[in-house]
């Protein structure tokens, strides 16, 4: 399996703090089934140049390129924060792409509105650059849990929608994440994985839940879309939109 959004790198954002902490998540991972593993560190442009962050995820990744267990792949990537003012330029967002890929993870505003220039970033960086977003962990957002049809605009777009493990295993998540898993709306997966306590990987649990409710061929399909993104081949995205339901709320 692939874990393609984690923060397993040490010591260069809320993730893993020092190195035999970044160990035992990659472990833990490990044993759980993943074999090919992404870290995504954040990236928030304001704060820390490009050159400066890649050279901290580069030191971070040779601290522990030793403690990655035999048979598991890493690449480098990163979170990119995006909202729609003073975003990255797209050549930033292209050099924070998932390596040997044109793909980037990107993470937008939990609470507040998605406003227009945030849309429009999206639209003329995959215009401009034939890159595409992965709009990570999509079940968090409060556009979306209000309005999840707007998954089929982001995917009409030319997005890739990323979920969290985690979110076949919340009870507020949960609905949320079998309808996107059933209407092959979800391309990506990964733990999110920051710590061993509040934010451990949970990738067995969920393959275990998905697996018992009958949906492992949904799975195995997001499995494939994963390797594609990661051999840099086009993303299979056949999908049946989701309707508008009233009943979303209750
Ligand atoms: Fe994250």
């Amino acid at each position: 399996m692939i874990d393609i959004h984690t923060h397993v790198l040490p010591d260069l954002d809320d993730g893993a703090k020092g190195e035999r902490e970044a160990e035992r998540l990659l472990q833990s991972d490990f044993a759980q089934g993943v074999r090919e593993l992404v870290f995504t560190p954040h990236y928030y442009g304001k704060k820390r140049s490009l050159e400066s962050f890649l050279r901290q995820r580069e030191e971070a990744l040779e601290k522990i390129r030793r403690l990655v267990p035999a048979g598991m792949k890493t690449r480098l990537g990163a979170e990119v924060w995006l909202t729609g003012v003073n975003d990255p330029s797209n050549e930033t967002l292209c050099a924070l792409a998932i390596e040997g890929t044109k793909c980037v993870l990107v993470e937008l505003p939990f609470e507040e509105r998605w406003n227009k220039g945030l849309l429009l970033k999206l639209f003329s960086f995959i215009a401009d650059t034939g890159y595409q977003p992965i709009i990570a962990h999509i079940e968090r957002y409060r556009e979306i849990v209000k309005n999840p049809t707007l998954v089929n605009s982001l995917v009409k777009m030319g997005c890739l929608i990323q979920l969290n493990t985690g979110a076949f295993l919340g009870r507020s998540t949960q609905k949320l994440a079998f309808t996107l898993l059933k209407h092959g709306l979800v391309h990506c997966l990964g733990t999110d994985a920051h710590d061993e306590t509040e934010r451990p990987p949970d990738y067995k649990q969920a393959k275990e839940l998905v697996k018992s409710k009958g949906y492992f061929k949904e799975w195995t399909r997001v499995q494939t879309r994963m390797r594609q993104i990661l051999k840099n081949q086009r993303v299979e995205n056949t999908c049946t939109p989701i309707k508008k339901v009233l009943w979303w709320y209750k």
